[in-house]
């Protein structure tokens, strides 16, 4: 939304007189665009070179108190709110607890991803700056994961799976595939402490990437590996191998009617 007021806004939906009438009843100053709230708002935030192995390490333990989502952006957050202070002092990191297990527990996008894609955004700033970084890495991100085996970081000290560990690739950033598929190669269930180490490795796996990227990024070498916009290629908003969900028959979506 470029520079929409509250009252365009409440136009745009229809919502205008009751808007109006909402403002009379309750003394509310309905006129005050939100926008302009917004721009004291300093968005990109500062970033400052992290150490990889270190993150990654945080991210390991703090997957057991607030879990994937949280555990990314906690690593890299407390970091900078030590090196740099506002605005990631104030940042409720803990909120994104949220993010456990694909959202609430859902299985959609893998908490992990959905952290880091918070962090890449803050730091690299929006899509309208000219500099696309945050959408980049984010897709980069999904890219690597679905086709990498995970995990691959090795805690310093592991909850679980001590000798050896299943590596497993998912396919896929869907938190429900990566973790089915792993459960389904190693044995282990859901509750065990075998699965929750693994996927504490993978948000540390997740973590460190990200550092790296976003080194990479601060130093000006971060370079477009994935160049393909999902939605813009298929007319639908999708991970790319169709063939794993469809098999041999995948759907066309609709084409713009003309
Ligand atoms: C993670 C699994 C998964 C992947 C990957 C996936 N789809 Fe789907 N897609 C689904 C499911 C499930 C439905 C709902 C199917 C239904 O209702 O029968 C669906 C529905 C659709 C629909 C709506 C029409 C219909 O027949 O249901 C289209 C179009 C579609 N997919 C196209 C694609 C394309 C193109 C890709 C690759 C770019 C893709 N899908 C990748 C799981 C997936």
């Amino acid at each position: 939304m470029k520079d929409v007021t509250r009252r365009d806004f409440l136009i745009g939906t229809g919502l205008f007189s009751a808007g109006m009438l909402l403002s009379k009843v309750f003394q509310i100053d309905l006129a005050t665009p939100v926008q302009a709230k917004m721009k004291a708002q300093k968005w990109p935030w500062p970033y400052e070179k992290l150490d990889p192995e270190k993150t990654a390490e945080m991210a390991y333990n703090e997957w057991y108190r607030i879990f994937c989502g949280g555990a990314v952006i906690s690593s890299i957050f407390s970091q900078l709110a030590e090196k740099i202070g506002e605005p990631y002092a104030s940042f409720p990191i803990d909120a994104f607890i949220i993010q456990e297990g694909g959202l609430a527990g859902w299985g959609t996008l893998c908490g992990s991803l959905n952290g880091a894609a918070v962090v890449a955004n803050c730091i690299c700033g929006p899509r309208t700056s000219g500099s696309h970084a945050g959408h980049i890495i984010t897709t980069n991100l999904m890219d690597w994961y679905s086709n990498t085996s995970l995990p691959i970081y090795k805690p310093k000290n592991p909850k679980a799976n001590k000798d050896h560990i299943v590596q497993t690739m998912s396919n896929s950033p869907l938190c429900h595939i990566s973790v089915g598929k792993w459960m389904k190669a190693s044995g282990f269930a859901l509750a065990s402490p075998e699965r929750k180490d693994r996927c504490a490795r993978i948000t540390a796996s997740v973590a460190y990437k990200l550092v790296e990227m976003l080194n990479a990024w601060k130093d000006g070498k971060f370079h477009e590996e994935v160049k393909w916009s999902p939605a813009g290629m298929f007319g639908i908003t999708a991970q790319q191998n169709c063939a794993e969900c469809h098999g041999s028959n995948i759907p066309e979506a609709p084409k713009m009617k003309k």
